[in-house]
């Protein structure tokens, strides 16, 4: 698979959506029938066998020269925040398929499992890395009661979608994998900015997710004097421009309220109620934590002065990862090797390989991100900078004996 036929596949699958028009596809939607359909064919041309495990992973499997051989895991997700591009995770599904085909049928002397996560973004259920803590065995069983926006739960949306919640700890890491590697875009302007076409991830900044509910009291908007108000959405307001002014005033803290719902949400109606996120991401978990400490306080405050409630939970606490740093150096050296400047760097953005090192050494290699976009439609990658993963991805496979020296 050329870097032009893997790129053509990624827009291929994003055409599998749930909105029309745009690309978004959520845990174990209907249209991920549609993108197993489409890589299990591929998969199995490549004399791969394929399987869907019981939180809706999917997982193809190229043999090694023998059967006791240990394997290298390749993946990252499948899911897709609402309204995305075509690159983000995807990319690094079909990487892991391009790279198992350009071995022409060639066995190593280890396996390789192509591994799309079902679901890394959190959009569905509000909370991430559903698919990588299924198969890194940190899945508990209370997940599978979180509901979604319609009340259907995990374990609801995992039997519609055909499979057994009950086969979960089936999903777990295979005992032989010695090593997981993602191809991801690097959905921030770094590469760019340095007009480098790879980077080699060092390490994942931790990140916090949480809720927060402000209630006040609704009214008419035309009769209620402006100084009797409880008004939930103006505190939330308040709260949401002290959020990004803390976030300026910390070097390397990224603070964001990306989800907003007021109620009863009408124009002529004082919202009573709102609910906000917040996702608080720093490379120093100390830092991060005394950040969120920081906006909670700032949200009791305003809520305080404001009469209005507020009350908040804890959606994730996910602490920074470290890349092995034996794996970012066999990387380095493949890029190196493959004809690429090297340039190590830490990921802003969570991905799944902050799951799987809880359980395996693993490695991240970026790809540039046109204008650092992404969580966006105009979410891009350069062929050329696809051909450079590619290359160095191959240098790799043909390098890593199986065993981490
Ligand atoms: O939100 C993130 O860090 C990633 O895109 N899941
Ligand atoms: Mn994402
Ligand atoms: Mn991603």
């Amino acid at each position: 698979m050329t870097a032009e036929e893997a790129i053509s596949l990624c827009r291929k699958l994003a055409g599998y959506t749930e909105e029309p028009g745009h690309i978004t596809r959520t845990f174990l939607s209907g249209p991920m029938h549609d993108v197993h359909r489409e890589l299990t064919s591929r998969m199995q041309r490549l004399g791969m066998t394929v399987m869907v495990d019981a939180v809706g992973n999917l997982r193809g499997f190229y043999p090694a020269q023998n059967q006791t051989a240990p394997r290298l895991l390749i993946g990252s997700h499948l899911d897709t925040v609402p309204r995305a591009g075509a690159f983000d995770g995807v990319l690094g599904v079909v990487m892991g398929l391009a790279l198992v085909e350009s071995l022409g049928g060639k066995r190593l002397p280890f396996g390789i499992e192509v591994i799309g996560f079902s679901e890394e973004e959190g959009v569905r259920f509000g909370f991430p890395f559903l698919g990588s803590r299924a198969l890194a065995g940190s899945l508990d069983a209370s997940c599978l009661e979180r509901r979604d926006a319609n009340g259907v739960s995990v374990a609801d949306a995992i039997r519609s979608f055909g499979l057994d919640h009950a086969q979960v700890p089936e999903a777990a890491l295979p005992k032989d994998a010695r090593a997981y590697l993602e191809f991801h875009i690097e959905q921030g302007p770094e590469l760019e900015s340095r007009g480098l076409p790879l980077g080699v991830v060092e390490q994942i900044v931790g990140q916090s997710r949480l809720i927060f509910c402000f209630t006040g009291k609704a009214g008419h908007a035309g009769t209620t004097p402006m100084r009797l108000r409880q008004d939930a959405l103006a505190g939330a307001a308040d709260w949401i421009g002290f959020v990004e002014g803390h976030a300026l005033s910390v070097p390397g803290l990224v603070a964001t309220v990306g989800y907003l719902e007021a109620q009863p949400n009408a124009g002529n109606v004082i919202a009573g109620m709102v609910r906000a996120s917040l996702d608080v991401r720093h490379a120093d978990d100390a830092l991060r934590h005394l950040a969120v400490q920081q906006l909670v306080e700032g949200a009791q405050r305003i809520a305080k002065a404001r009469r209005l409630q507020v009350a908040w939970e804890q959606r994730l606490d996910q602490s920074a990862v470290a890349m092995d740093a034996s794996l970012v150096t066999r990387l380095s050296a493949s890029v190196k090797a493959a004809g690429f400047p090297v340039f190590t760097m830490p990921s802003g953005a969570g991905h799944d390989a902050m799951i799987v090192a809880g359980r395996v050494p693993s490695a991240m290699l970026f790809v540039r991100s046109p204008g650092g976009l992404s969580h966006h439609p105009d979410e891009d990658v350069l062929q050329a900078d696809v051909a450079a993963a590619l290359k160095a991805g191959l240098h790799f496979i043909e390098n890593w004996g199986g065993n981490l020296d």
